[in-house]
């Protein structure tokens, strides 16, 4: 396994978050492809909001964000050491975490900054904004680690399927499945790129292709209708994705439409890998029915592009991820190694 062996620049345009060391800038996901726009967060509770309504999106980009929120809340308050700065800052922590209860590397970037605060003097500042610098530096290190890992699990000349937006726009850089994906075609393992669209809000129409075009790879994108037509072809032999949480039994959380797929790549004798780094592994979570799954407006469901599609005065439930059982699971790929079938057991030899 050689990370170097990767042109990681022809690999990896975009950068989805900007610390301007006044400000945070997120590119603007709600309108991409067609207007490429950072907006500016100058508070920590503009960064609360921007997770909120998508405007960021992804499990690690949501979790740098928010250290990077809590950066911003320390100027607004006066302490003489972090722990008092701590229990000034808590209600700003609080409105953060309350952003999206889903993916579990928010917590744990707050986690992250309060123990660094806990342990900062008179510099607690400073402390604050290294510490954020670290857990975005760390995550692109770990996504090309995993690219690296995980590519070397797919023979050469594949076909390989991945669902949402797992790339770039949702990490530090290079992204986690879609690092192991840009990896596998840098590598030549990978021949063909499938994307599903990923309804309601159709992270893969609107960022996958559009991402893998900027880095010169020609995906070809599906209706999430079409996938089990696609494993029948034969022209994919993996089905390559992210994760939100990642049980202590290795069950998975991630975008709806994750737990299908990973159904039909079974009933098809097909390859079923997540990809994420440890920060979205959650040993305190035994299993996937204790994940607290985000149902968001329904109002998702009743337009496509601000265009109503469905009829008027209708219900709709819109649970926006599922738990794929870790049975289903061939691999998961961390920064730290592959666990293959994962279980408890071998969670906890890999995680503690
Ligand atoms: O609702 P989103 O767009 O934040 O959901 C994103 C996903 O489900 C991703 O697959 C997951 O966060 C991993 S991103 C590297």
């Amino acid at each position: 396994m050689n990370t170097n062996a990767i042109d990681f620049d022809r690999y990896d345009r975009i950068r989805p978050i900007r610390w301007t060391g006044q400000a945070l800038e997120l590119l603007d996901q709600r309108k991409l492809p067609f207007v490429v726009e950072y907006v500016t967060c100058a508070d920590s509770d503009a960064v609360a909001e921007a997770i909120h309504a998508l405007t960021v999106r992804g499990a690690p980009a949501i979790g740098i964000a928010a250290a990077w929120g809590v950066v911003l809340a320390s100027r607004t308050v006066e302490a003489n050491d972090g722990r008092d700065a701590a229990a000034r800052l808590e209600p700003a922590l609080q409105r953060l975490n309350a952003a999206r209860p889903t993916a579990v590397n928010l917590a744990w970037a707050l986690a992250r900054m309060r123990r660094a605060l806990a342990a900062a003097g008179a510099d607690w500042r400073e402390v604050l904004e290294r510490e954020a610098q670290a857990i975005a530096d760390e995550d692109l290190a770990a996504n090309r680690r995993m690219g690296a890992l995980g590519a070397a699990l797919i023979p050469p000349g594949s076909g390989v399927l991945t669902h949402c937006n797992t790339g770039s726009l949702a990490t530090a850089g290079f992204g986690t499945a879609l690092g192991v994906i840009r990896a596998g075609v840098a590598e030549g393992r990978i021949d063909k790129v499938f994307a599903g669209e990923t309804r309601p809000w159709l992270q893969g129409a609107r960022l996958t292709v559009w991402e893998l075009q900027q880095d010169g790879i020609s995906p070809t994108l599906i209706a999430d209708s079409a996938a089990s037509h696609l494993m029948r072809s034969g022209d994919v032999q993996w089905v390559v994705v992210g994760a939100d949480r990642i049980c202590a039994n290795g069950d998975t959380a991630n975008k709806i439409g994750t737990y299908q797929l990973a159904i039909a790549a079974r009933h098809h004798g097909l390859k079923f890998m997540v990809v994420a780094p440890s920060s979205t592994v959650d040993m305190e979570t035994p299993s996937g029915d204790a994940i607290h799954i985000e149902e968001r407006d329904p109002g998702e469901l009743f337009a496509v592009g601000g265009v109503r599609t469905a009829a008027d005065e209708i219900g709709a439930w819109n649970p926006v991820f599922d738990v794929t059982p870790h049975e289903l699971i061939d691999a998961i790929v961390t920064e730290r190694g592959v666990i293959e079938r994962p279980d408890e057991a071998a969670m906890k030899a890999a995680f503690g």
